[in-house]
């Protein structure tokens, strides 16, 4: 696939989402919609009712990250609802490999979620039940944080078991991607770069979409994407 870019609307204007989706229409690969419930994590956000809304106004496909508990009950109807790409936290799902058979049942492309706190040893042998392995480069639950460059070991280990595997598996990273940090983050491994206030703080939005895949890909080793 190569290089793929997910701008996060959590930093767009709540009360113009549909319109602040059409702003990267063409640029973007993905819509990263951070779902959030007061209890995965300590904000709140938005649920399935919006992602249904969207999901009838939008064109691009819709990539949920639920950052929310008992994502074993709650995945699943994402997919159901059409989402493109369904992304659950590890350490909120209490059987990591049927909630990503059940997303993959119901029709989306399954992502497992690590914390920056969370070692992915553990969980290499899950990777080939995945679709996308999602490494935090910040703590879930706000935009605008500062990017952890120490995650990108992390993002190295999955990259190497990916190749060892022969996988068809993508890495995204989520947390303080912007001009700045993308490159270090596609040399380690990632291919799919979710970017907040990076886009959303951006004049042209679209503009900076196609700046950061530049970017990203100018970094990236290409060997790496999947067929
Ligand atoms: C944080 C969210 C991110 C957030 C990223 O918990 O998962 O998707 O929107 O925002 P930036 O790019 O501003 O760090
Ligand atoms: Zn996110």
């Amino acid at each position: 696939m190569g290089v793929q870019i997910s701008p996060s609307i959590l930093s767009a204007d709540f009360a113009e989402l549909a319109a602040e989706c059409e702003r990267v229409a063409g640029a973007a690969d993905w819509l990263h919609v951070d779902v959030m419930d007061n209890h995965f994590v300590p904000n709140l956000t938005l649920g399935l009712p919006i992602v249904e809304a969207l999901l009838k106004r939008v064109s691009t496909p819709v990539d949920c990250h639920l950052m929310i508990d008992d994502p074993d009950r709650w995945a699943p109807p994402y997919a159901e609802a059409g989402a493109g790409s369904v992304t659950f936290h590890v350490e909120a799902a209490a059987n990591p490999v049927q909630v990503a058979r059940d997303i993959r049942a119901a029709g989306a492309r399954a992502g497992m979620a690590v914390k920056p706190g969370t070692d992915i040893e553990p969980w290499l042998h899950l990777l080939p039940e995945l679709d996308m392995l999602l490494v935090m480069t910040v703590e879930p639950g706000f935009g605008g944080q500062s990017f952890m460059a120490d995650m990108m070991p992390k993002v190295r280990r999955v990259r190497e078991a990916v190749k060892a595997g022969d996988l068809q598996l993508w890495i995204q990273v989520d947390g303080g991607v912007a001009p700045d940090t993308i490159e270090r983050c596609a040399d380690a491994g990632a291919d799919v770069f979710v970017a907040g206030s990076a886009v959303y703080r951006a004049d042209d939005p679209a503009e900076a979409c196609r700046r950061l895949r530049a970017s990203a890909a100018a970094a990236s080793d290409a060997s790496w994407w999947c067929a």
